[in-house]
C-alpha cells in the first residue's frame, strides 16, 4: 500500500503561486520517488477563491504567496498554533513580524521556512542556515535586488538611470510604481532577515539604514571607471564594534570584489568569515518559476525532516556609525586654489585621500576622489562644509567604497 500523500495548502495563486503549482506537478513523480510521500495541492486560496480555514484543515504544511503584512500574517500565525509546517516567499512579513513569527514556530515546535524570500532562487538562507552554522560569520555583502542592478548595469555601458528604468519596465524587471526597489528599501528588508539568520540577532526593517541609486549619476560611473572602480547596490550586514550594522546603499567596489561581476538581475551574496575567506553565491533573484523552485525546495526540506524549528535569539547592539573609504565627486569652478582649499578641510575632519582625478573644462571643472576609510559622520561632515564653497557648483556626491579585492 502506498503511503498517504503530503497535503500542501496554497495561499496565493499569483506569479510565484502559479509557478509553483506547475512545478509540483512536473516534480511530483520524482519528489515521491526518494521521499516515499507524493506532495499534492490540496486546497488553494486566493481572493475570490477557496477558505482559509478548510485549506488548513486539510493541509500538512501551508505555502504562503500572498505577500504583504495582511491577512498573510494572521494566516501563517494560525497556521503555526494549530501545529503545521510553513513556508513563505515573503520578505516584507519576516523583515517587519519575524520575531513573532520565529517566537510562534518554536512555541509549537513547527517549521516556518522562506528561502525564497532573500534572493529568490539562490540557496543563501539554507547555506546561512546549514552549511555554515557553525562557521563564525563577520560579514555579509548582498546583491539582494534584481532590479536596481539591471539599472545600474545599464548605466554602466552608457545610459541615464531614466534610460535605464525605463528598460528595466519593459523587459518586467521593475514595476510601474518602482519605488520599492529604486529607494533600497526592498534591500534592506532582505539584509533585516540575512543578518538575523547570519547573527542571530533580532533586525526589523526599521533598524536598516538604505539609500537608493535615484540620485546617481552616470557621471559616476564614467569617473569611477577611470580609477578602477565598478558601481552597485549593496546591502551589508557585518559585527561592528562588538555590534552590528546593517544598511544599503550604492558601493563602488574594485574590479577584483567577487560582487563587481554581477550583471543584470541576478542576485549574489558574499559570506565573509575568518574560517572559510570568502564564498559567494550568485543566481537568479527573481522571476515566478525560479523562486517557486526556492519554495518547493523548502517543502521537500519539511517532508524529508532536514530543517529545524527557527533558533531563539541573541540580541546584540546595532552600530549605526561605521567608517568606510568614500569616493567624493565635486563639480567646481575651474580656478586655482580650489584642490587646496577641499583638502584642508578634508584634512580638518581626518578625510585623507587615497586618489584624485580632476578633469578642467572651461570655467567647471570636476574633482573626483578615492577617500581613505573615515567614519561616516566625519564624512558628512566635511562634505557639508565643502558644499558651503563659494567655487562648488552642485550638491557633492560621496559614495562609499568597499576596498577587499579578495585576488
Ligand atoms: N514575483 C517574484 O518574482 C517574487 C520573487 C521573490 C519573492 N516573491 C514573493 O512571493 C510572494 C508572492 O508574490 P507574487 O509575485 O506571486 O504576487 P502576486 O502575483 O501579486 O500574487 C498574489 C496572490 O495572492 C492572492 N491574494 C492577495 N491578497 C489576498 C488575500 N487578502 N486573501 C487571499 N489571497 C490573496 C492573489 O489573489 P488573486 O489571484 O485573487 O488576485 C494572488 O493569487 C510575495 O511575498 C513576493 O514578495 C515574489
Amino acid at each position: 500500500m502506498s503511503a498517504e500523500p503530503f497535503a500542501i495548502g496554497l495561499l496565493g495563486h499569483g506569479t510565484v503561486g502559479k509557478a509553483f503549482d506547475e512545478l509540483l506537478e512536473e516534480r511530483a513523480d520524482e519528489i515521491e520517488r526518494f521521499n516515499g510521500r507524493r506532495p499534492v495541492i490540496n486546497g488553494v486560496l486566493t481572493r475570490d477563491r477557496g477558505r482559509f480555514d478548510e485549506v488548513l484543515a486539510g493541509a500538512d504544511l501551508l505555502v504562503e504567496l500572498i505577500g504583504g503584512l495582511e491577512p498573510a500574517r494572521e494566516y501563517l500565525l494560525r497556521a503555526m498554533r494549530a501545529g503545521k509546517d510553513v513556508v513563505t516567499a515573503n520578505k516584507q512579513l519576516l523583515s517587519q513580524h519575524g520575531e513573532e513569527l520565529f517566537e510562534t514556530a518554536r512555541a509549537h515546535n513547527v517549521r516556518l521556512r522562506f528561502e525564497a524570500a532573500v534572493a529568490g532562487a539562490v540557496p543563501v538562507v539554507r547555506v546561512l542556515e546549514e552549511s555554515l552554522s557553525a562557521t563564525p560569520i563577520e560579514r555579509i555583502h548582498g546583491i539582494v535586488n534584481g532590479t536596481t542592478n539591471f539599472i545600474l548595469t545599464a548605466m554602466a555601458r552608457g545610459s541615464t538611470y531614466q534610460e535605464a528604468l525605463v528598460e528595466a519596465q519593459r523587459v518586467g524587471y521593475a514595476e510601474a510604481d518602482p519605488s520599492d526597489d529604486v529607494s533600497g528599501r526592498d534591500a534592506a528588508a532582505k539584509m533585516a532577515i540575512l543578518a538575523r539568520l547570519a547573527f542571530g540577532s533580532p533586525v526589523h526593517l526599521d533598524d536598516v539604514r538604505y539609500e537608493g541609486i535615484e540620485h546617481l549619476h552616470a557621471d559616476d560611473l564614467e569617473y569611477a571607471r577611470e580609477l578602477g572602480l565598478g558601481l552597485k547596490l549593496i546591502g551589508t550586514a557585518e559585527r561592528r564594534q562588538g555590534g552590528l550594522s546593517v544598511r544599503v546603499h550604492p558601493t563602488f567596489l574594485y574590479g577584483g570584489h567577487p560582487l563587481a561581476t554581477i550583471s543584470g538581475a541576478f542576485n549574489a551574496v558574499t559570506v565573509e568569515s575568518n574560517a572559510i575567506t570568502e564564498l559567494t553565491l550568485s543566481g537568479p533573484g527573481a522571476g515566478g518559476r525560479q523562486t517557486a523552485s526556492a519554495v518547493l525546495g523548502d517543502v521537500v526540506s519539511v517532508m524529508t525532516g532536514g530543517a529545524r524549528p527557527p533558533a531563539p535569539p541573541l540580541a546584540l547592539d546595532l552600530i549605526e556609525d561605521v567608517d568606510s573609504a568614500f569616493y567624493l565627486h565635486l563639480d567646481v569652478a575651474d580656478r586655482p586654489g580650489v584642490l587646496a582649499a577641499v583638502t584642508k578641510v578634508l584634512g580638518e575632519r581626518d578625510v585623507s585621500i587615497k586618489s584624485v582625478v580632476q578633469h578642467g573644462m572651461g570655467e567647471r571643472a570636476r574633482l573626483v576622489m578615492v577617500t581613505h576609510q573615515v567614519l561616516e559622520s566625519r564624512m558628512r561632515t566635511a562634505v557639508a562644509e565643502v558644499a558651503e564653497f563659494d567655487f562648488v557648483r552642485s550638491p557633492p556626491r560621496a559614495i562609499r567604497v568597499i576596498e577587499e579585492e579578495f585576488l
